[in-house]
């Protein structure tokens, strides 16, 4: 069966939309768990635009899934990873002007500053996993770095349509197969929904995907009439 990471950030974004305490992520993670999420995914970036420094230490103490923490290969958020302790580490790259995580990590051009936060975090105990284009290359050179898994980026996969997107599924297989045979758990995540999830589910040796804007999106869509309601409740109480 396959894994459901079900990335939580989105709520944090909301949150910070107005530096309030509500959405709060934890909760979400919750509910997560009791929706039948394997593991919950965060992402600490940098710039903290979502995630915070709280929410990293109180989720530690609170899911009882897997944890799994996406950070950039920096010093301060790799030393956060190794006081935390995830289950897991997610190794992306990271630019502050992207509006989410846009590519793979280029692992072969920069594996001096990757390999040297694989090894902290795997002498802290934790394993890695490495965020990569579906690309043979990248995955060989994630191998060598003796990580545990690799997360193929979905992205162009999520946004082509038709044969452009029989191509880059195949892109995924060809990727997932050769992960594969080099030992690595094989991880997917990015854009993926309730539409186009299915067949990256089915490639073979697929364990885990990691699914974050379209499980919130739909999460606002089917709480909404309930709220609505909710606060009809409360008005409906005051004495015209
Ligand atoms: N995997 C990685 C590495 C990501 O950066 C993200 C987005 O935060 C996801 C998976 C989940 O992507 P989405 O929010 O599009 O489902």
């Amino acid at each position: 069966m396959i894994e459901l990471g079900v990335n939580i950030d989105h709520v944090a974004t909301v949150r910070q939309a107005r530096r309030t305490y509500e959405p709060d992520p934890v909760v979400a993670a919750a509910l997560a768990e009791q929706g039948g999420a394997d593991g919950i995914t965060f992402h600490l970036r940098e710039d903290r635009r979502h995630i915070q420094d709280r929410d990293v230490e109180i989720l530690k103490q609170t899911v009882s899934v897997k944890t799994n923490l996406e950070i950039a290969c920096a010093d301060d958020v790799v030393a956060i990873a190794c006081r935390i302790q995830p289950d897991w580490a997610l190794l992306v790259p990271e630019s502050r002007e992207e509006v989410t995580t846009e590519g793979g990590l280029d692992v072969a051009a920069d594996s001096g500053r990757i390999r040297d936060a694989i090894q902290k975090l795997q002498s802290s105990g934790i394993l890695v996993s490495l965020f990569v284009d579906p690309d043979p290359f990248q995955v060989e050179a994630a191998s060598k770095l003796g990580v545990s898994a690799v997360e193929l980026h979905t992205g162009p996969y999520a946004l082509a349509k038709g044969a452009e997107q029989a191509k880059e599924l195949e892109r995924l297989e060809t990727a997932g197969n050769l992960a594969s045979q080099c030992g690595l758990r094989l991880h997917a995540g990015h854009g993926l929904n309730y539409h186009n999830v299915r067949p990256v589910a089915e490639i073979q040796n697929m364990v885990e995907l990691n699914i974050g804007h379209s499980i919130v999106s739909r999460a606002v869509m089917v709480g909404m009439r309930d709220a609505v309601a909710q606060m009809r409740q409360i008005l409906d109480l005051v004495a015209p």
